[in-house]
């Protein structure tokens, strides 16, 4: 992937959520503090918004998020005949009614900024007998294979085709319960193995099943479409097929990475920031660690306040897992806040094989992280060790100091941004386009946390 069209990502990301320029000029060393909220969760509702092409009748999306990705999806649903409108602030009314096969530039178009059109398979399948999936786009973060959804869709009897625009799908039998075990509990091949198998027939058993939150509330959606899925101890999902789903009314999970992402913003900067929306539950993993790293927090009805606790930041040792695991996508803010404790922080990524890339801009903005690119031994191992996992140690407290950054990917920019408003002095960002993939009117909040910054948009 060149940076130039990472820098075409970013700036058509960006455009899609109103931004006008690709890049914030901040003056670090402040701490942040005030209120913001979080809505629904980018990986639920972007998901929620595909299941209602699985439906006959009208789906309603509370809380979503006014982020990039959902500009993605919307366009994908658009261009297969899903009207798509916005009745209120943060609520969608789906209907697909006309469901029709799209137009390949149409969607190529969009897919290569997310990795969304994926899910599409199943329900396409079922919908119109026929699935093209043109290149995907996301995070590069590493090679982000698809062969788990390719097979469980091969499984329930899809016929996968290689062509120049892509992959092409058919299913000229239908498509049929399947017995399906994963080698690894991927979020993305999980939720396709739900979106196919609630319309297939027959029963089909999903071992080695992702559980992470944002699938527990996909599965809350489907059921009150009409699905019956229930889950087994280890992993195990059933799902047997019915006829026919109708629409849902459904308000989507909050986004446990937006808050957590912020809570880190709070422990970075020495400030407090009260992130209404945010439920513990769903973060218990993340607050031990912030509280093992020196963070305070309170639980409230409406949300968790995030600040320093009396003792100076520590270091902590973390490992990146699936859920009820610490989220890979929580390492890159946390490991900001890390810079400013005092010792040496181990963190072991374990998920994507590529996803340190962010420290560059850390260190050179004065942070003591040494990446280990085949990972490192340790006898307080948690989980098992992963062939490409890498591991970054990280010695501190270091002072940062502000430098020219490039935004490489969705967490590690905002890790980038946190680390600016840690540093003393300016920092230039550019590509922040990218950010508005995952964090709504993130310019907005940092405005109300009291951040100094420019933007020109
Ligand atoms: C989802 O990605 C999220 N994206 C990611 O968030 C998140 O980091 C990840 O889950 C883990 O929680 C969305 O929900 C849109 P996976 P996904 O399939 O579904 C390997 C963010 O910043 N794998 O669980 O793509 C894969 O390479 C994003 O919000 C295969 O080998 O993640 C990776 O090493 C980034 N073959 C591991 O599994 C496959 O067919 C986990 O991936 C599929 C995955």
């Amino acid at each position: 992937m060149s940076s130039l069209a990472v820098t075409d990502d970013a700036s058509r990301a960006g455009a899609r959520v109103g931004l006008k320029s690709d890049k914030i000029v901040i003056n670090g060393g402040n701490p942040l503090r005030g209120r913001i909220e979080v809505r629904g969760a980018k990986n639920l509702a972007t998901k929620a918004m595909v299941a209602a092409l699985l439906a006959d009748t009208p789906s309603i999306l509370r809380d979503v998020p006014d982020i990039s990705d959902v500009g993605v999806v919307t366009g994908m649903l658009e261009a297969y005949g899903v009207s798509v409108t916005k009745v209120a602030e943060g609520e969608l009314r789906l209907d697909p009614s006309n469901v029709e096969k799209a137009h390949f530039a149409e969607i190529d178009a969009l897919a290569g900024s997310s990795r969304i059109p994926i899910l599409f398979c199943g329900p396409l399948l079922h919908r119109l007998g026929e699935a093209l999936i043109p290149d995907l786009g996301g995070c590069r973060i590493g090679d982000r294979p698809i062969d788990f959804h390719m097979d469980a869709l091969r499984a329930f009897g899809a016929i996968v085709d290689k062509s120049y625009e892509g992959i092409r799908l058919t299913a000229p039998d239908g498509l049929k319960g399947a017995l399906i075990e994963f080698p690894y509990p991927s979020v993305g091949a999980t939720e396709q193995v739900l979106l196919t198998a609630v319309l297939a027939e027959g029963v089909t058993e999903l071992k080695n099943a992702a559980i992470e939150p944002e699938i527990m509330d996909l599965i809350a959606i489907l059921q009150k479409m009409g699905a019956i899925i229930w889950m087994e101890p280890n992993r195990t999902i059933f799902i047997e097929g019915v006829d026919k789903l109708h629409g849902y009314n459904h308000k989507a999970l909050f986004d446990r990475n937006e808050a957590a992402s912020w809570a880190s913003a709070a422990l970075a900067t020495d400030g407090d920031i009260y992130v209404g929306g945010a439920k513990q539950q769903e973060l218990m993993t993340f607050l031990n660690v912030f509280r093992k790293a020196g963070g305070a927090f309170d639980i409230h009805e409406d949300g968790i306040r995030f600040y320093r606790g009396p003792g100076g930041l520590k270091p902590v040792q973390v490992e990146t897992d699936v859920h009820p695991g610490f989220m890979t996508d929580w390492q890159q803010p946390l490991i900001v806040a890390l810079t400013q404790a005092t010792g040496v922080s181990f963190v072991h990524e374990t998920v994507y094989e590529n996803r340190f890339g962010f420290t560059d801009a850390l260190i050179e903005m004065g942070a003591n992280i040494e990446v280990h690119k085949d990972g490192l031994e340790s006898i307080t191992r948690r989980v098992p060790r992963r062939p490409l996992e890498q591991a970054a140690v990280i010695t501190g407290p270091t002072p940062l100091h502000g430098a020219d950054i490039r935004v490489p990917d969705l967490r590690g920019g905002f890790s980038h941004l946190i680390a600016a408003l840690t540093a003393e002095g300016q920092s230039t960002i550019s590509n922040v386009g990218i950010i508005s993939r995952g964090y709504e009117h993130f310019i907005d909040k940092l405005a109300l946390l009291g951040a100094d910054f420019v933007y020109e948009g």
